[in-house]
């Protein structure tokens, strides 16, 4: 049997920083009330040249540097985002800029804030099953361009960033993945959508076919119950890390830190609280960057190890919950 261990990690956001202030000026709302709603008081969008394939390249290089692996020798690059630049997919874009070129595959996982850990998984299943070496998870999203930017419901809550990883084949004694716990529910998915907007034909292009040629599609800002979803992440997801710390045989006092998807730090607290984390053991960088959906973890994880605060050795229990409705959670070591 193979382990699977990380081995660097990297990040990146957009330089164009949006204040609660600054909202308060486009929509009927204000600092104290996101901030206590939330605990988000700032957030990176997407401005001029700056991409999603930009964000993600940047935050891999900074990851393959501190693993000190080169881009050659990576065999496999998971994109793991619901807002591609491009409709077919990023990852072998990227794998294209960062001069991956012995041919790895690339490809991109949809399953927005639960992304980065549904790569996190795959990529431990390519190197335990598939004889891959060296995988770089990537967590990458841009939800601003799917924001309605005068819903107030909705468009406080997002940011744009990338987040990498690289997880690399080790010694079964050496792993660094030790469990998962993952789940999806299509039903959940009316409280949380950007759906795809009607294609069918109005007759009015002259079709003497019916519905044929479709429209061309695009898709809908997004839809959001927020209490539904609230409800659903302070139920699903203690439920997810208590499973994956049981299929990892540890209890939640041995984990070192709790590092949730940041959606609102309401509900990072109430996770916390549930499974008795003190507030000194809880990653959270919410207030700077806001939901940035599938790069929200390896985002923070970044920050938390450059910072010092993770260091090697260290166990983190983490959760990505959102979109599908999906979620699922990993005991991890650093
Ligand atoms: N500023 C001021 N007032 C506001 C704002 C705002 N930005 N937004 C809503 N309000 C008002 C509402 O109109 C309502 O007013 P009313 O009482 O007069 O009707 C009042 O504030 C309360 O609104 P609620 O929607 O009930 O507020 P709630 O406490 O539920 O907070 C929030 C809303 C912050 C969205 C919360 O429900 C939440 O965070 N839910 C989880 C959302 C989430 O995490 N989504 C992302 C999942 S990740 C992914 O996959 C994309």
């Amino acid at each position: 049997p193979t382990g699977c261990k990380l081995i660097g990690s990297g990040s990146a956001v957009p330089s164009l920083l949006i204040s609660n202030d600054d909202l308060a000026k486009i929509v009927d709302t204000n600092d104290e009330w996101i901030a206590t709603r939330t605990g988000i008081r700032n957030r990176r969008v997407v401005s001029g040249k700056d991409s999603l394939i930009g964000l993600a390249v940047e935050a891999a290089t900074k990851a393959l540097e501190m693993a000190e692996v080169a881009p050659e020798d990576i065999d496999l690059v998971l994109m793991c985002t619901s807002t591609p630049d491009d409709l077919f997919g990023a990852a072998p874009q990227i794998q294209k800029a960062l001069g991956c070129t012995k041919n790895p595959l690339a490809y991109d996982i949809t399953a927005a804030c639960s992304g980065f850990v549904l790569g996190l998984v795959s990529a431990a299943c390519h190197i335990r099953g598939g004889g891959f070496k060296n995988v770089l998870v990537i967590g990458a999203d841009s939800l601003s361009r799917f924001v309605d930017w005068t819903d107030r419901g909705t468009c406080i809550l997002f940011g744009d960033a990338a987040g990498a990883v690289v997880v690399q084949a080790c010694d079964v004694e050496d792993d660094g993945l030790f469990s998962f716990d993952v789940h999806s529910d299509g039903d959940g998915r009316r409280h949380l959508n950007a759906s795809i907007k009607e294609s069918q034909t109005d007759g009015s292009n002259g079709s003497v076919f019916g519905d044929f040629p479709p429209k061309q599609s695009s898709y809908s800002c997004i839809q959001m119950n927020g209490k539904e979803v609230f409800r659903f992440a302070v139920k699903c997801v203690p439920q997810s890390i208590e499973s994956a710390l049981q299929k990892a045989g540890l209890p939640a006092s041995s984990i070192d830190w709790l590092l949730l998807h940041q959606a609102n730090q309401r509900i990072i607290d109430s996770v916390a609280t549930r499974l008795k984390f003190p507030q000194e053991r809880v990653i959270s960088n919410l207030a700077n960057y806001g939901n940035t959906s599938a790069a929200s973890i390896p985002l923070a994880l970044d920050e938390a190890v450059r910072s010092g605060k993770v260091k090697p050795g260290h166990t983190i229990a983490t959760s990505g919950f959102g979109a599908g409705l999906t979620w699922g959670s990993a005991i991890i070591r650093w």
